[in-house]
């Protein structure tokens, strides 16, 4: 079972808010940053959300982080990855790295998916930690929701990778935010499509000023 949490970039809205759902839920989360004390100013903005029964929550470099990490999330933006990963590719090899990234930009007409050399920002991540357990998931929560603690989430959250036992573990960390449903997807040559969903969301978001989810029909696992 995942006890250890570490973020790449956890100072953004979406780590922020995994971290303080996964603190509620009992798992130790480590929040990193390329300034270690902008980690732990965030460190202590997500314990104050998560609240007193919440378990610990610790910023640093991100470096600092990963170290000690069961799971380590990457949050940041895409254009960010070469930048946040170069210095922890040889602590990440065997390691179980879950990419939230989505490839987006926006212009006039919205949000659009930026084609990525690899094929997705997962297959990025990958190329860039040679020797990571890589996986793709939580792709699709809004953070806006996410920090609204209290509230239960009502979302799927499809989880792509080729190692089977880290897929596992993934699936198991979703399954301990409330309300989410986690579900098995595919291999990472899937991470494009799942990646390339959120600009719909963001679509419909503008479009209908919604914090829009996923839920897949037809499902009964
Ligand atoms: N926001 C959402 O609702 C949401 C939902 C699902 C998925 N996502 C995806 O999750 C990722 C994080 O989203 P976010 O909204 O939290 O992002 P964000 O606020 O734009 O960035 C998160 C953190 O990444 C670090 N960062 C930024 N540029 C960087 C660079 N060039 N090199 C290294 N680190 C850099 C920054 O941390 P420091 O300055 O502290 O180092 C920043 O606080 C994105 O890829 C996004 O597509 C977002």
């Amino acid at each position: 079972m995942v006890q250890r949490i570490g973020f790449v970039g956890g100072t953004g809205p979406l780590g922020k808010g995994l971290a303080a759902r996964w603190a509620r839920a009992g798992i130790v989360t480590a929040i990193g940053s390329r300034r270690p004390e902008r980690g732990q100013q965030a460190a202590a903005d997500i314990a104050a959300l998560a609240g007193p029964a919440a378990a610990e929550v610790s910023g640093g470099s991100n470096l600092e982080v990963v170290a000690g990490a069961d799971v380590v999330l990457i949050t940041v933006p895409f254009d960010g990855l070469d930048e946040a990963l170069a210095p922890l590719a040889d602590q990440l090899t065997d390691r179980i790295v879950v990419s939230a990234v989505n490839p987006l930009a926006f212009d006039a007409a919205g949000p659009y998916p930026v084609p990525v050399a690899e094929g997705s920002a997962a297959a990025a991540v990958a190329a860039r930690l040679p020797g990571a357990r890589v996986v793709g998931a939580f792709h699709s929560l809004s953070a806006r929701t996410l920090a609204r603690v209290e509230q239960p989430m009502d979302d799927d959250v499809p989880v792509v990778g080729d190692d089977e036992q880290a897929v596992e573990v993934v699936l198991e960390l979703a399954a301990r935010l409330e309300g989410v449903r986690p579900l098995l997807a595919g291999p990472l040559r899937l991470a494009g499509p799942v990646e390339d969903l959120t600009t719909v969301l963001l679509a419909l978001n503008k479009r209908y000023r919604a914090h829009a989810g996923v839920r897949f029909s037809g499902i009964d696992p």
